[in-house]
């Protein structure tokens, strides 16, 4: 049999960059022709978790759990300590299985000693497993990772979710270190943010549609039935945001899924995210090209950053989230039909100067 950890990493890196078109596409920034500032005003610091980072992106949870995604995690930790960015881990259900692969985990704490580190498990663990995954990891924050559709698909995926929530409230209960809760690249909606606030989590990473696609990657790994229907499932990373919108302001809202390039970046964190995770980007760079190409790459993409900042007149992120956002497209019609005011979010400059 093949690792199932090793099939998502392959399956992952040959279908990156397979989405040409995406609801960042549908988001746009209105021009404006007097500039003010200069490159050196601009800071793209981040607060989430309770700490301050020197960028607005993260590692997002990936590997471990074999041989060959041990030597990935080497690679993407050393990767992370050189930008200085948080990194997660892959679910380390594959080390609480079985504890000779809590070394192909252990590896990112040996690299990025001083690093941010986030441990990651599934809901379908439970507050002793996920204690036991941040020990492994001496991790700073855990994620918890929400994945209906990627088990339905999966050939040898949970039919049983219903002690997710238990679950949830007994991690939260046992692990002493911040969570956050996160979806896979299926996004999420308003009903379910509110109700994992209402548990009392504060901290959601939506991963929405738009990028790595576990709904395809399972189907690819398995030979009896066709789950091509569902490859289109959930909202995509704008939406998600859209329906973040709505929720109470003292929510940390995290988006990833489908972060092709740093305007898509920008775009996520005017539409509210704290911090924007990247995982295939950070794949693709890793398995192709060696670390000072790689971090090279990622100068190249934090310095384009910071000019569509400057081009945008903002000085930080903050400054980001009053600006003018025009949706077309499908991001405009879930507005429409999800009582999200469109129009508002269009001119909420306007709102900004009266306040
Ligand atoms: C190879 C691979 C393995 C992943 N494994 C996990 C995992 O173990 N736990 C998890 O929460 N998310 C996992 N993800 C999902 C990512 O964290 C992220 O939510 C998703 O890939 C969307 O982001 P992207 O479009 O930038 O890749 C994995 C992603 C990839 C590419």
């Amino acid at each position: 049999m093949t690792n199932r950890k090793d099939d998502h990493v392959k399956e992952a890196a040959a279908n990156y960059g397979e989405i040409k078109t995406s609801d960042f596409d549908h988001v746009r920034f209105v021009h404006q022709s007097i500039g003010q500032l200069a490159e050196e005003d601009i800071d793209l610091s981040s607060h989430w978790l309770g700490q301050d980072f020197p960028l607005p992106f993260y590692i997002n949870a990936m590997t471990g759990g074999s041989t060959w995604t041990k030597e990935i995690n080497g690679r993407l930790a050393h990767l992370a300590r050189e930008l200085k960015v948080p990194m997660a881990s892959g679910s380390l259900s594959a080390a609480l299985r079985d504890p000779k692969q809590e070394d192909s985990f252990r590896i990112i704490r040996e690299i990025y000693l001083d690093g941010f580190v986030l441990a990651n498990v599934g809901a379908d663990r439970d507050g002793q497993d996920a204690k036991r995954a941040v020990e492994i990891l001496q991790a700073d924050a855990l994620q918890v990772h929400l994945n209906l559709p990627q088990e339905i698909v999966m050939p040898e995926g949970d039919r049983d979710f219903r002690k997710i929530k238990d679950h949830l409230l007994d991690i939260q209960a046992q692990v002493d270190v911040p969570i956050v809760v996160k979806e896979v690249g299926f996004g999420m909606s308003r009903e379910s943010m509110e109700e994992l606030a209402q548990l009392g989590f504060s901290t959601l990473d939506i991963s929405g549609r738009g990028g790595t696609n576990f709904a395809q990657i399972e189907n690819q790994r398995r030979a009896d039935q066709d789950f091509a229907e569902l490859f289109d499932w959930g909202q995509t990373t704008v939406v998600s945001l859209l329906e973040a919108s709505q929720l109470r302001e003292d929510l940390t809202i995290l988006a990833s899924g489908g972060i092709r390039q740093p305007l898509d970046l920008v775009k996520a964190l005017s539409l509210g995210a704290q911090a924007v995770g990247m995982s295939g980007y950070f794949l693709q760079l890793v398995l192709n090209h060696d670390l000072e190409t790689s971090v090279q790459k990622v100068q190249n993409f934090i310095e384009k950053t910071k000019l569509i900042y400057l081009l945008l007149n903002c000085r930080n992120s903050q400054e980001l989230k009053h600006l003018d956002l025009i949706l077309s497209d499908g991001p405009w019609h879930w507005a429409q039909l999800r009582g999200i005011d469109a129009q508002a979010l269009a001119q909420r400059s306007q709102s900004k100067s009266q306040d």
